[in-house]
C-alpha cells in the first residue's frame, strides 16, 4: 500500500507559523507550501504589505470583518493529497485572512484535514472553529501553540504529538500505510 500523501499549507506574517509548519512537514515527510498573497513580493522574507503598524491594522481589520485576502493559485494541488494540514496565525481571535481565502478556494478538494494555529495566548478555539466551518469538515486532529509554549520550548513536543495524532486517526480512517 502506498504511504499517505501529506501537504502542509500555511500563512505566516512574522515567521512563527512558518517555523511550526516546516517542523511538522519534516516530521511527516510532507510537502510544504506557503500561501502567497496576490501582489506580495516573493523575495521578501516577510510579507511586505503586512509589515509594521499599517500591515498589522490591515490584518486586524480583515480578520474582524472575516474578509478573505486575495491569494495566488497553489503550487501543490490539494486534491492530490490524502491529508492537508492547514496552519494559521490567530488574528483577532480569528483565522488569518489568507488562510480563510485558501480554505474557501479549496474546500471542495480536501479529503482529510488537520489544523494548527500559532497565537499570543487567546482565541485559538474560535479560530480553529472557523477553520472547520470554512473547510466544511471536521479535522482529524488540531493543535495550538502559544507564545508561552514557544518561550517554554514546548513547541517541538506539541508538534510531534500533533503529527502522531494525525497518523493514528488516518490509519483508523483509511488504513493507509503511515510512516513517521
Ligand atoms: C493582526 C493581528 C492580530 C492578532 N490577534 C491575536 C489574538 O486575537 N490572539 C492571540 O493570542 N494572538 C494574536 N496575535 C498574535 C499572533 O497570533 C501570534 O504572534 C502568531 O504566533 C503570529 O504568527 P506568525 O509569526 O506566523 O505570523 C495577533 C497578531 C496580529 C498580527
Amino acid at each position: 500500500m502506498p504511504a499517505a500523501r501529506v501537504l502542509v499549507v500555511y500563512f505566516s506574517r512574522s515567521g512563527t507559523t512558518a517555523r511550526l509548519a516546516s517542523m511538522l512537514a519534516g516530521m511527516l515527510h510532507a510537502d510544504l507550501e506557503a500561501i502567497r498573497e496576490s501582489g506580495a513580493d516573493p523575495d521578501a522574507e516577510r510579507n511586505g504589505a503586512r509589515k509594521g503598524a499599517r500591515g498589522y491594522l490591515r490584518s486586524l481589520i480583515e480578520a474582524v470583518r472575516q474578509r478573505p485576502a486575495a491569494i495566488e493559485p497553489p503550487v501543490h494541488d490539494p486534491a492530490a493529497y490524502d491529508v492537508v494540514i492547514v496552519g494559521s496565525p490567530v488574528w483577532a481571535r480569528s483565522v488569518s485572512s489568507p488562510v480563510r481565502a485558501w480554505l474557501v478556494a479549496h474546500r471542495a478538494s480536501l479529503k482529510h484535514v488537520a489544523f494548527f494555529c500559532s497565537l499570543g495566548g487567546s482565541g485559538a478555539a474560535n479560530a480553529l472553529d472557523q477553520m472547520r466551518v470554512l473547510a466544511g469538515k471536521p479535522p482529524v486532529a488540531q493543535c495550538e501553540v502559544t507564545a508561552s509554549d514557544l518561550h517554554a520550548g514546548k513547541d517541538q513536543r506539541l508538534i510531534a504529538e500533533f503529527a502522531q495524532r494525525i497518523g493514528q486517526r488516518l490509519t483508523v480512517l483509511d488504513t493507509v500505510e503511515w510512516t513517521l
